[in-house]
């Protein structure tokens, strides 16, 4: 059995997804303002695809070692946001950090708290030295909280193929452990 992941902080809980959590889910990836940052797409998103998220994200916890830490962000029993340490790289030490949240909890701190939490724990418990994010360069909140957690900006990409037909100005941000 593997060890579920749950942290407590402040006003949070972060933990592993659980059956049930796909109506949270929905409701977080169903405004576009969220969606489009998170897929470019103006693409529907329909609880039967926050269904088939929550399956993968199930399986993966499955895994001895994971590759990927889907992680729901709790307040007051609803899910509010979506954390991801992904694409977990042991030989590299790195992984991919992602994010979304409910639109009616921004401007409150959420994602600050909850992605540090998760950021330490990796850092702590993980083979990690490197976490890498990628940021739209329009999506202002994304850059200041990248920058609130301690992120560098390393490098910008201008129309960066995103998929088809796709393209879009992004920013590359690296936090490094060592200076954490
Ligand atoms: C990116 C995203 C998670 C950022 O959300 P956010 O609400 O701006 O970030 P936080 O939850 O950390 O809140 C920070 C804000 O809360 C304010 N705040 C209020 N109370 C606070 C508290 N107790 N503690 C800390 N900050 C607080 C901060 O001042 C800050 O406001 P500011 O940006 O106007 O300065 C959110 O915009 C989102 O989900 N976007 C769509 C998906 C997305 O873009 N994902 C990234 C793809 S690249």
């Amino acid at each position: 059995m593997v060890k579920p992941f749950f942290i407590n902080s402040e006003r949070l809980t972060i933990r592993d997804f659980k059956k049930g959590d796909e109506k949270d889910i929905f409701d977080i990836l169903k405004e576009p303002e969220v969606q489009n940052f998170v897929f470019y797409s103006q693409k529907e998103y329909s609880l039967a695809d926050a269904s088939q998220d929550l399956r993968i994200y199930l399986e993966e916890q499955q895994k001895k070692k994971r590759d990927h830490y889907f992680l729901a962000v709790e307040l007051d029993g609803k899910v509010i946001g979506v954390v991801v340490l992904g694409q977990i790289d042991p030989v590299m030490k790195k992984c991919y950090l992602h994010y979304h949240f409910h639109k009616q909890f921004w401007g409150k701190g959420y994602a600050t708290e909850a992605i540090r939490e998760a950021i330490k724990w990796s850092f702590t418990e993980l083979p990690i030295r490197t976490i890498e994010a990628e940021t739209n360069t329009e999506n202002i909140n994304s850059r200041n909280l990248l920058l609130r957690l301690g992120f560098k900006k390393t490098f910008s990409v201008a129309q960066k193929p995103l998929k088809e037909g796709v393209f879009a100005d992004v920013e590359i941000y690296v936090l490094q452990k060592e200076f954490t």
